[in-house]
Parts: C-alpha cells; structure tokens; sequence
C-alpha cells in the first residue's frame, strides 16, 4: 500500500476498487475504478480531493507515510461527489486543516451533503492562484463537467493539470500511468467513460478545450480522478484530441440495432435489417438489451452513426428493457444521428411508433417510417426490414 511518486514531491495516495461494477449507481464499469487523491508536499502540504469512504483507510495509510496527517495544510476539493469527497469529513476531522479550497458551488454542496461547522472553508474562482512555497496552484472552474461544482487545479512548475472526472477512466490495476497499460482497451474504456457519464457536457467539453487552449497550459500531465494518469506531452496531447473528438460527435458510418424480443420475432427483424446495412457496405452490431447492460449500447454508440432500435408491443407499449434503454440514452443527449424503429406485434402493435416518437425526440434523423411485422415475420416483413437497413444506410452515408 504504498504511495506513487508521479513528480519531486507529488504523489498518488488514492485507491483501487477493483470490484465496482456499478458506478454512480447508473453506470456499468466492468473493470473496476479507483479513486485518485494527490499529495504535494511543500511548504504548505496539500491534498487534492480523497476517495470513497469505503476506501478512507487506504487513502490514509498512502498519506502517513509521506507525512503526518496532521502535516497536511490545505486541502483542495475539486469536486464534492462521494466518490471523491466521502473520506473528506474524516480526513478534516484528523489533519484540522488551515485551508478547504473549493468552488463557489462546491461550497454550498459541501455544506448540504456534510456537517461542515468550523471548516476553514476558501472559495476560489477561475484565475485564482494561491502559492504553497515553490509551487502555485491556478484554478480552472469546469462547471457541468460534469457537476457544477467541478473545477482543475493546475500547477504550472510542474506543468501537472489535475482534472478530477475530467479525463478519467473507469480501471481497476497495479499500473498507474497511461504509457503502462494496454492502448486498445484503454481506448475502449474512455470512450465507456465519455458516452456514459461526460456525453451531456460535451458543449463544456468543447469550452473547456478552448478556455486550456487560450490559457496557453504547458501540460506534461494530467492526472484525473479515475484510472490512469497521462504521462507525457504525446499522452496528454493524445486524449485532449480524444475528448474534442468524442465531444464533436462527427458521424461515423456505422449502426447499432438495439432490439428486446419476447418470442423471438423482433431478433428475426434485427438480423434482416442488418442484413440491408450490410448490403450497403455500413458495419453493424445488433445488441440484444436482455443479455446486454444500457452502459454497453452507450458505448457502443460511439463508433455509431446509426441507431435502430427494436421491441415487441407489450402492454400497447414497448417491453421494459428499451425504455430503460431509450431512457438512458436520451438523458445522454447523443447528436447528429440516424434513426429507426421496428418491432413486432400480436394485435395492437404500438411499440414501433412509440420508439420512432422517442429517437425523433433527441433529434435523430429518421429517414424511413417504422416497420412492423405481424407475430412472426414473413417474406414480405423481412423484405421491408431489409429496406430499412438500406434506407438507414444511405442516409447515414450521406451524413457522414
Ligand atoms: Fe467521480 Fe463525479 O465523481
């Protein structure tokens, strides 16, 4: 349980939860988190942020052998969801800090989530500097990334962003750093992080990139709350260019078809208009939300230009997995995508309706009318779900 020296004098004394599988009670993380804290030691000893309380021992063991706990000086919370702030009441409790520096909005939810009488509570705003001996941390407010408390510290004689959430993934290993870890799934976890917890901020993403990049921040690290550390001008370049991209949302010329059957017709009708996708050249993945989580159609969706979306009628409604689905993913607010309803139906036959309704209502372009087949699907039925496909390809091809 040791402590990891990222630079002279700072160091990552946060935690692994390797078995956290359902994070922020929403999401699916399949690898497991950690909850980053930072350690620099100067003249004025600061912690940025802690971790969940489940993990406030470890944190502390990491700490006291860097320093006493009651060495520590100031500390800096960057964001107040528990996963960062739960071991922050016990941590104030034994170090009696000279200074808690947070954001305006952080403030007011430290106050409404702890008993905070007598914190040394000091609110900073964007451009705020305060000096720690032969460092200075500037503050950098991220407001709806994703809270509205959420700020950055960023220390420039080290040239160290430490971005809380921002930049963050949910992996649980030994390695602490980028560089370490294998690329592809490393890709694969940002992009299960993004499309499921950062999606909706993507316009404060874009701002964000574009407030660092007028700040003119010489970073050579970026140290997030979650997962890996980006080490390295490469790296850190690498996922800046990842989050303007992922938060851009060009088209991609790929679909996904996510459907739940009761007896089977509506997967029947899934495979045809793949089928018609194919045909066309666009790649696709059909995802049976039964043997699926609503996190894995969100990542996929990534890669994805196209969503195409399936029930049975069940109830003059659609089965319960897809409006837990379509729920999901309209909270997530995706853009620029193509849209498709099918389904398949006993005697009321309401379902396709309903999804074309729901996608239209995060602005998807919907290109064909829905399609419905009567219990099982025959050769007229498939012949029209292969048209979708077709109809679903060429308008995405012309998006992209
Ligand atoms: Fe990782 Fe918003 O907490």
């Amino acid at each position: 349980m040791k402590p990891v020296e990222l630079a002279k004098d700072i160091f990552w004394i946060g935690a692994v939860d390797y078995n956290k599988r359902n994070f922020h009670g929403y999401s699916r993380s399949p690898r497991g988190t950690t909850y980053n804290s930072y350690l620099v030691r100067d003249e004025k000893n600061v912690v940025f942020d802690t971790v969940d309380n489940d993990y406030a021992g470890t944190m502390f063991c990491r700490l006291a052998k860097l320093i006493p706990l009651d060495k520590v000086d100031y500390i800096v919370v960057n964001h107040t969801e528990k996963d960062h702030a739960g071991a922050l009441c016990q941590l104030v409790e034994r170090c009696k800090p000279e200074k808690i520096i947070t954001s305006t909005i952080g403030k007011r939810f430290m106050e409404a989530q702890f008993d905070t009488t007598g914190w040394p509570i000091e609110v900073v705003k964007t451009g705020d500097v305060i000096n720690i001996g032969k460092r200075n941390i500037h503050f950098v407010e991220t407001r709806m990334l994703h809270w509205p408390d959420s700020m950055v510290s960023y220390i420039p004689e080290d040239k160290l962003l430490i971005s809380n959430d921002a930049f963050g993934q949910n992996i649980a290993s030994s390695e602490r750093f980028s560089d370490q870890y294998d690329r592809c799934v490393l890709e694969k976890a940002i992009k299960e992080y993004y499309y499921n917890i950062v999606l909706p901020f993507s316009p404060q993403v874009l701002k964000t990139l574009e407030l660092v990049a007028a700040l003119k921040l010489d970073i050579e690290m970026i140290a997030p709350d979650h997962g890996l550390i980006w080490r390295g001008k490469d790296d850190c370049k690498y996922i800046l260019d990842t989050y303007r991209a992922l938060a851009e949302q060009k088209p991609k010329q790929r679909a996904v078809i996510v459907y739940d059957s009761m007896w089977g017709s509506t997967g029947i009708m899934a495979s045809a208009i793949a089928s018609g996708l194919e045909d066309e050249g666009v790649p696709v993945r059909i995802i049976d939300i039964q043997k699926n989580h609503h996190s894995d159609v969100m990542t996929e969706l990534a890669d994805c230009g196209a969503v195409i979306v399936g029930s049975a009628t069940h109830n003059n409604n659609v089965l319960p997995g897809i409006a837990d689905v379509l729920t999901y993913m309209k909270g997530l607010r995706p853009l620029n995508r193509v849209g498709a309803a099918f389904g398949s139906y006993g005697w009321s036959g309401e379902s396709p309706k309903i999804i074309q309704e729901w996608l239209a209502s995060m602005n998807m372009d919907m290109p064909a009318d829905p399609v419905k087949c009567l219990f099982v699907p025959k050769h007229e039925g498939l012949s029209q779900c292969v048209a979708l496909g077709k109809t679903v390809a060429e308008a995405l091809k012309a998006k992209c």
